[in-house]
């Protein structure tokens, strides 16, 4: 009995210890996770590991267990789902059989976890994608030695790789590559016989050789070395690397000769060495062996001699590049014979003979770029053969013969430049139908036809010019942008209506023998950047909507039959070219338009005349209405200045002074409003007062005047004690009134006029609190200056530094005047001194100019209560912008867009936000010069003046 109870009590005991022996193991991998997750500090993605009984934890996210219970992985590589910035827990090898460890894309900033050497089972680790810093440590050979997969990329490791590396046998892919390793990599790495992807590109690596021992890795399937500042010769070992099936070595300084033991490796499928200085000829020693080749890329190097005929056995080859080279003789017959063949791109070479007659029959081609070579012959005919090809690019050679009409039905046909040959006929039809095409240049042969009236819809850049086209010029293609055709044929007018060509930039169609008029709604071309009909028979007027154009910076009309008055609309344009010579205008120039810049532009036009002397024509006889002219000018100053509703009105003289402030004669006052508001004479008399003032200028001070819940107004009086004279009272009368109807962008609306007998005051608008002093102060005193008064020029410029100088001498004054304004008040704000310092003999822009003719230092023009300030830099661009917008001739000044770019570009955090849309809408035009691709380079840039000034500006 005893004994049975015995007997029983130890049964219990082994069952007991059986249960105990398979829970125990299995607590404790739950438990070690749980202590993982609380060391990365309760990551949120991890709340599912938790003591939940109801999920093994085997089930949680990232966890991997082998049949028995235990972790093998743990991958918590989806960037989207954990980001753990916490060092990688010691505790992590307490899963002893963790094999597969992923903690790629996390924030570990960590340097390298060397805990990790007690996982000693370890085949993964996949660190890649963290900021892990520091050296790789030198006893990184501690790690598992069953580690297959060491996986280091995108980090910020330093220093050397160590060369205990070699010592991690098993491994079979080394991924180091874009790190910021800026010392050396071992030989050692030859040592590595299980080695399959090797990974070493983009790392900054003192300027090193390929260590020969790489020839060791016979298992190497992909070695890539990509920019990693390679030097000397490819070694004559990698002969032996028969596993490879891609080398990259591209974008280093490699030299010497490709070895020609590479021909020969058996695997080989992608062969990139672009972008070294490989020389000498392409060498294939007797039979080639990597018959599998499917890329090869061996362009941007300095490879001489022939294309080896052998490169025809390579049957899979689809893409070869050898451009930018020096390579001569023919192209190989056999590359037209190559079954998959689809890219070939061997521009800018030595090249001569023909294209090989087959190529496209017997490949699905897709394009060729054989440009800026000797390459003579006709194209072959069979190209599109295959119905894929897009593109051909064969610029820059002797080819001769007419366009094979099968590329006519060439229905992918995009890209079409032929351009700098000397091809003849005329081009197939069926071009023009193809629904794809973009790119024509065919400009520089004999060919011949006419264009069709609707071009492809997707065109965008057509260039014909030097051929001999005929007929008329199409009136629609909805995305040009460039139209070259200049010396051809081309006669007829040009389209009634230009709405079918609204995306074009430049139109150049100089040299051919267009008639008819320069349409009306050529206003309509808002991209318009370069406008040349040199050389043709155009008549009748220029349109004044030419003056709409709000890009156009070039526009020759010269030799036509040109008549009528130069619109004074052109005045609006920002030219830097302008040319209307040899035609048969008459009239006065308008008077924005004259400047050095322009000195040819009008020549041999005998009915023009000029109120200056800079353009090679007459003066204009003795002119009339100056004085009209200046006080409409004052106008358009004030408004260029800015941003005031000028209110004007006379009070009496000054010994009356008194009486008016305390209210007396109303009777006197007379008001004009221009806006429905309901200000009254006396709210603003009463408001005339000393505590009132917040600034003065020649011509009176101004004054803020708060009407209570009508809001404020600033009134500027000006006063002079000398009667006008009825007649100048009238033009006051009018120009106030122009004023007070204008709708000019820079202009706010003129709220309401005060006029009394004796004198006059003008005043402004709503100001903004900070500014209004300043900028209210200038202008309009000219109106005071009397009649007969010789030297008004002098007085206005000179006494109001706000105002351009050709606001004395011009009748037509464009924005570019608000620019000056503006430039000055840049001047004022960098250097401190005022526009106008009575004690000084000139100007603020003048004295900055001379400042700088004397050769001072252009910090020492700087305001010394901000020259030592974080933000000197800024202070000079500004400066230098001030300067620039103060230039004398206006149209060196750039235009405001210009402006407020450099401004852009000074800006820095915490600066003066500003609006993307604003920035996008000035730099379109700027950047427009730049937007084709190297092989599309406009040949006609614009703009280069304006990229030149804000070079000028940028510190
Ligand atoms: C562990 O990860 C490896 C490699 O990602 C994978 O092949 C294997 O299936 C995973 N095993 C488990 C149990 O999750
Ligand atoms: C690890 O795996 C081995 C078999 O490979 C197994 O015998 C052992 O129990 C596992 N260890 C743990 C802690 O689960
Ligand atoms: C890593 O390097 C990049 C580039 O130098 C740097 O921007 C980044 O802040 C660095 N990250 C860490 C964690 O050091
Ligand atoms: C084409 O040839 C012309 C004239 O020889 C040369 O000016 C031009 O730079 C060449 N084009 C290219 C892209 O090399």
């Amino acid at each position: 009995m005893a004994a049975e109870i015995r007997g029983r009590s130890f049964l219990f005991l082994c069952l007991a210890s059986v249960v105990a022996s398979q829970t125990q193991p299995n607590n404790d991998q739950k438990q070690i996770l749980l202590r993982i997750k609380q060391e990365w500090g309760g990551e949120p993605a991890l709340d599912s590991w938790n003591d939940d009984t109801s999920t093994t934890y085997c089930h949680w996210p990232g966890v991997g267990c082998a049949a028995d219970g235990s972790v093998v992985n743990i991958t918590l590589s989806d960037q989207t789902w954990t980001r753990i910035t916490r060092p990688i827990p010691a505790s992590l090898c307490d899963l002893k059989n963790l094999t597969h460890l992923d903690l790629s894309y996390q924030r570990i900033h960590t340097r390298f976890p060397t805990s990790l050497y007690n996982c000693f089972s370890l085949q993964s680790l996949d660190l890649k994608q963290n900021g892990f810093v520091g050296a790789i440590p030198a006893d990184i050979h501690r790690l598992s030695p069953r580690l297959t997969l060491l996986d280091l990329s995108g980090n910020n490791f330093t220093g050397d790789i160590p060369p205990n590396i070699g010592r991690l046998t098993a491994i079979q892919t080394l991924w180091l590559h874009a790190n910021l390793f800026r010392g050396s990599f071992p030989a050692e790495i030859g040592n590595l016989s299980r080695l399959q992807q090797l990974g070493l590109a983009y790392n900054s690596f003192a300027p090193m050789r390929i260590p020969s021992e790489f020839g060791k890795l016979t298992k190497l399937t992909f070695l890539w070395m990509t920019k990693a500042n390679l030097q000397g010769e490819i070694p004559a070992s990698f002969a032996q690397l028969t596993g490879l099936t891609q080398l990259d070595l591209s974008e280093n300084s490699l030299t010497g000769a490709i070895p020609a033991g590479i021909w020969g490796l058996p695997n080989l499928q992608y062969l990139y060495l672009y972008s070294n200085n490989l020389s000498g000829s392409i060498v294939i020693d007797g039979t080639i062996g990597a018959l599998g080749l499917v890329e090869i890329d061996l362009s941007m190097n300095r490879l001489t001699g022939s294309i080896p005929d052998d490169f025809g056995k390579l049957k899979k080859l689809s893409l070869l590049y050898l451009y930018y080279n020096r390579l001569s003789g023919e192209i190989p017959a056999s590359i037209g014979k190559l079954p998959s063949l689809s890219t070939l791109r061997l521009f800018s070479n030595g090249l001569a003979g023909v294209l090989p007659p087959e190529l496209g029959k017997n490949s699905p081609l897709v394009d060729i770029e054989v440009d800026d070579n000797m390459i003579s012959g006709e194209l072959p005919d069979g190209l599109c053969d295959r119905g894929a090809f897009n593109s051909i690019v064969v610029f820059n050679n002797t080819l001769t013969g007419r366009i094979p009409p099968s590329l006519g039905k060439c229905s992918k046909l995009n890209n079409f430049q032929i351009h700098n040959n000397r091809f003849s006929g005329e081009l197939p039809d069926g071009i023009w139908s193809a629904i794809n095409l973009t790119t024509v240049m065919v400009s520089n042969n004999t060919l011949s036809g006419t264009l069709p009236e609707k071009l492809p819809w997707n065109l965008t850049r057509l260039e014909i010019e030097n051929n001999r086209f005929t007929g008329s010029i199409p009136s629609s293609a909805d995305r040009l942008q460039v139209l070259l055709g200049s010396n051809n044929m081309f006669s007829g007018e040009l389209p009634s209506s230009l709405a079918g060509l609204l995306s074009l930039q430049t139109l150049d169609m100089g040299g051919n023998m267009i008639t008819g008029r320069i349409p009306e709604d050529i206003s309509l071309l808002k991209s318009l950047n370069e406008l040349d009909l040199r050389h043709n028979r155009l008549t009748g007027e220029i349109p004044a909507s030419i003056g709409l154009l709000p890009v156009l910076t070039s526009l020759d009309l010269s030799v036509n039959h040109l008549s009528g008055p130069i619109p004074w609309e052109m005045g609006n344009l920002k030219l830097n070219y302008l040319n209307l010579s040899y035609n048969q205008l008459t009239g006065k120039i308008p008077a924005t338009l004259p400047s050095r810049a322009y000195d040819q532009s009008f020549v041999s036009n005998p009915g023009l005349c000029a109120s200056n002397s800079y353009v090679n024509v007459s003066t204009c006889r003795s002119e009339s209405g100056g004085l009209d002219r200046g006080l409409r000018n004052l106008f358009f100053v004030l408004g260029a200045v800015v941003l005031l509703v000028v209110l004007a009105f006379a009070i009496y003289a000054r010994r009356d002074h008194k009486k008016k402030r305390n209210g007396g004669d109303l009777a006197a006052w007379e008001l004009t409003s221009f806006q429905s508001l309901d200000i009254t004479e006396s709210g603003i008399l009463r408001g005339i007062r000393e505590e009132n003032v917040v600034g003065g200028g020649g011509a009176g001070k101004v004054f803020k005047i708060d009407l209570g819940d009508r809001g404020v107004v600033a009134v500027k009086k000006i006063w002079n004690c000398r009667n006008l004279g009825s007649r100048l009272e009238k033009q006051f009368q009018s120009e106030v009134q122009i004023l007070g109807s204008i709708r000019h962008k820079n202009i706010i609306k003129l709220l309401c006029c005060l006029s009394g007998a004796d004198s006059k005051f003008l005043v402004n608008i709503l100001l903004d609190s900070e500014f209004n002093a300043r900028v209210a102060d200038f202008g309009l005193a000219r109106m005071l200056v009397k009649p007969g008064e010789p030297d008004t020029v002098s007085v206005i410029a000179g006494s109001f530094g706000y105002m351009a100088p050709e606001c004395g001498y011009s009748t037509r004054l464009n924005e570019k005047v608000d620019v000056y304004s503006f430039g000055v008040v840049l001047l004022e704000l960098t250097t401190g001194r005022e526009a106008n310092n009575d004690g000084e003999q000139c100007n603020l822009a003048e004295w900055a100019w001379r400042q700088l003719e004397e050769g001072a230092e252009l910090t020492d023009a700087i305001d010394t209560a901000i020259r030592d300030s974080p933000y000197m830099d800024d202070m000079t661009t500004v400066f230098k912008l001030g300067f620039l917008c103060t230039e004398t001739l206006p149209s060196r000044r750039p235009s405001m867009k210009e402006v407020l770019q450099i401004l852009l570009r000074c800006h820095r955090p915490g600066g003066v936000s500003y609006s993307p849309i604003a920035e996008q809408d000035v730099a379109a035009p700027l950047l427009r010069a730049n937007t084709g691709s190297r092989r599309q380079k406009p040949s006609h840039g614009g703009g280069g003046d304006h990229d030149d000034n804000i070079m000028a500006c940028d510190v």
